[in-house]
Order: structure tokens, then C-alpha cells, then sequence
């Protein structure tokens, strides 16, 4: 046995940091916000142990809680007065997103990052408008090409608000070239994209629907959101959002999709983001609250292991726990 090389040499305390070949940094981290405007006092998010949904006059407060763990962007969700079939809360000027972020600009230092959908504000709860007869035929859901125009006026009436970059959800045919020509076409073309590039139609979304109250209420994502079977599928989503403008690709669930963040870190020179969803949090918490797992521990692990696939920043709900550790 040739035993000449031996890794173990550079593993010990001295010489582990030097040759660490990832690192994570609070700079690297987004924390999701949840603005709520049906409500007056802070909401606790049962399956998402932490996190709570805030009133619009708690805005600003949440995001300096946010910026003194060392974290300095957030992500923006909005939980509207009122929901209608067309989901026409999203953009209008008055809505809670708009409102939020027009304070928090106003007032703080964080970077402003806004999640542009539909789902949140329709009252069907898809992302986008219905097609006609979508309720009775299993195979008909949101109408892509009608909801392209709608997704562009949200991504304005954010800018518009002082948003500092928008980031479209929904994963329509088309999305980042409407929205880059509306925000152009508006004044806005500094505000970058980062889209939802390669989003999967996960279960691990389930707590978040609780948190945002954007639970479809008939029929599932399916045919908008991809078929988690699909690696190669997910680099012709990607190239079409590359060509389109996207300025940040991201992948979405984080954890079990960490094939396709090292695709994309591969195939694409532009920053790769990963979104460490809601059920990726859930999990780590239940187990941790059973005594079977050590919640800093996995979390940090779990933070290095979709830096080390590629990801250069990462949207988790473990931001600032992670951030006060490091
Ligand atoms: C809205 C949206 C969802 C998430 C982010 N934006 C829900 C969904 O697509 O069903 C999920 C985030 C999470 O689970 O943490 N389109």
C-alpha cells in the first residue's frame, strides 16, 4: 500500500481553514419577509418555527431586525387585503408590497428584492390568470400569454416603489422578456432580474403556502412549475431566461436539486441563486425539535453544501440564525 499521499495531513486544525475550498458569509444570504396587510400585530408562522408574518407598519422594524445579523438583502412576499380572480392587488400602487418597500428604501440600508407573482393575490390561488374552463378540465390552469402583461405591471408598480431588483416566481413562457420590456419601456433599466429560472413543482413548498396563504384551491402547479424528473429540461429553462435577460438564475427547491445548481454554475457565467425553500426549513426544525438533529450544525451544512454545488447567494430562512453564527 502506496501511502505517500495522505490527505488527513491537511485536516488538522492549523491548515484546515487554508485550504477550505468553500466559505459562507452573510453577504451571501437573502431573508424572506412576509408583509401581511389583513393584520395589526405579528402572526407567528406555525410550520416555519421563527418566522412570522408582519404588518405593513412592522415592515421597516423586521428588516432591521434582519440587518443587524449581518444579512443585507430581503426578499419581499405580500399577504393582500383582498384577493380577486385577476389578482389585481399585485400591482396596484397602494398594495402591500409597494407600500413596504417604498418604507423600507425610505428607511433603511437593505437591499430590496420583491417576489413578483400571482399567486399570493388571486383568489383561485394560481399563479396567474385562469384559462377559460380551467376549474372543469383537469388539464387547463393559468393562461400563460394573459398573464405575461400582468406580471409586467407588477414588476413596475415595484420599481416604481423603490424596489431594488424584482424576482418573478410564477415560471410563464416568456416572464423576464416582458417584464425586462416593461421596466425598460418604464425607466427601469437598472433594476436587474433574478428569476425563479429552474423551478420545480415540489412538496416541499407546503409550509410556505401556509405562510403566504397562496395554496391553489383546485388542481396542483403542474403544468407551469417543472417536473422534478427533468435535468436537462431545466438548461433549456435556464438559456430561454438567459436570452430573454435574466441578470441572476435561480434554482429552486435548493437541497434536493443540487444536480441542477452545479449545472447551471457549469453552463452559465451569471450569478446562480438558490432558494433553500420553506420545507427544507420545516424538516430541519421538526427533527431538531425531536432531539435527532443539531439545528445550527445542519443548518450551516446544509448553507455550505448549495454554496459548494455552485449557488453564489442563497434565499433561506436560516439567514439570520446562520449570519449571528458566522
Ligand atoms: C410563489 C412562490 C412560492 C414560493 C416562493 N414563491 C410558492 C409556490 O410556488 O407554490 C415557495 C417558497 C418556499 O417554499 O419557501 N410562486
Amino acid at each position: 500500500m502506496n501511502l505517500s499521499d495522505r490527505p488527513r495531513r491537511l485536516r488538522g486544525d492549523g491548515v484546515r481553514g487554508l485550504v477550505s475550498e468553500t466559505s459562507l458569509s452573510a453577504s451571501d444570504l437573502i431573508a424572506p419577509v412576509f408583509v401581511d396587510a389583513t393584520t395589526d400585530s405579528r402572526v407567528p408562522i406555525q410550520s416555519m418555527p421563527g418566522h412570522e408574518r408582519v404588518p405593513i407598519d412592522e415592515a421597516v422594524a423586521r428588516v432591521e431586525e434582519v440587518l443587524e445579523t449581518g444579512v443585507e438583502a430581503v426578499m419581499l412576499f405580500g399577504i393582500p387585503e383582498e384577493k380577486d380572480e385577476r389578482g389585481s392587488r399585485a400591482w396596484a400602487a397602494s398594495g402591500v408590497v409597494q407600500e413596504a418597500t417604498r418604507r423600507i428604501t425610505e428607511q433603511t440600508d437593505a437591499y430590496v428584492i420583491t417576489d413578483v407573482c400571482l399567486c399570493e393575490y388571486t383568489d383561485h390561488g394560481h399563479c396567474g390568470v385562469l384559462e377559460e374552463h380551467a376549474q372543469a378540465e383537469p388539464d387547463l390552469t393559468v393562461d400563460n400569454d394573459e398573464t405575461l402583461p400582468l406580471l409586467g405591471n407588477i414588476a413596475v408598480s415595484h420599481a416604481r416603489a423603490g424596489a431594488d431588483m424584482v424576482a418573478p416566481s410564477g415560471m410563464m413562457d416568456g416572464m423576464v422578456a416582458s417584464i425586462r420590456e416593461a421596466l425598460d419601456e418604464d425607466g427601469h433599466e437598472n433594476v436587474p432580474i433574478m428569476s425563479y429560472a429552474a423551478k420545480f413543482e415540489s412538496a416541499f413548498y407546503g409550509p410556505f403556502r401556509d405562510a403566504a396563504d397562496g395554496a391553489p384551491a383546485f388542481g396542483n402547479r403542474r403544468h407551469y412549475q417543472m417536473d422534478p424528473a427533468n435535468r436537462r429540461e431545466a438548461m433549456r429553462e435556464v438559456q430561454l431566461d438567459v436570452e430573454q435577460g435574466a441578470d441572476v438564475l435561480m434554482v429552486k427547491p435548493a437541497l434536493p436539486y443540487l444536480d441542477i445548481v452545479a449545472d447551471v454554475r457549469r453552463e452559465f457565467d451569471h450569478p446562480v441563486a438558490a432558494y433553500n425553500v420553506s420545507g427544507e426549513y420545516a424538516m430541519l426544525h421538526a427533527a431538531a425539535e425531536k432531539g435527532w438533529l443539531d439545528l445550527d450544525a445542519v443548518a450551516h451544512e446544509s448553507l455550505l453544501s448549495i454554496k459548494r454545488a455552485g449557488a453564489d447567494l442563497i434565499l433561506t430562512y436560516f439567514a439570520e440564525d446562520i449570519a449571528e453564527t458566522l
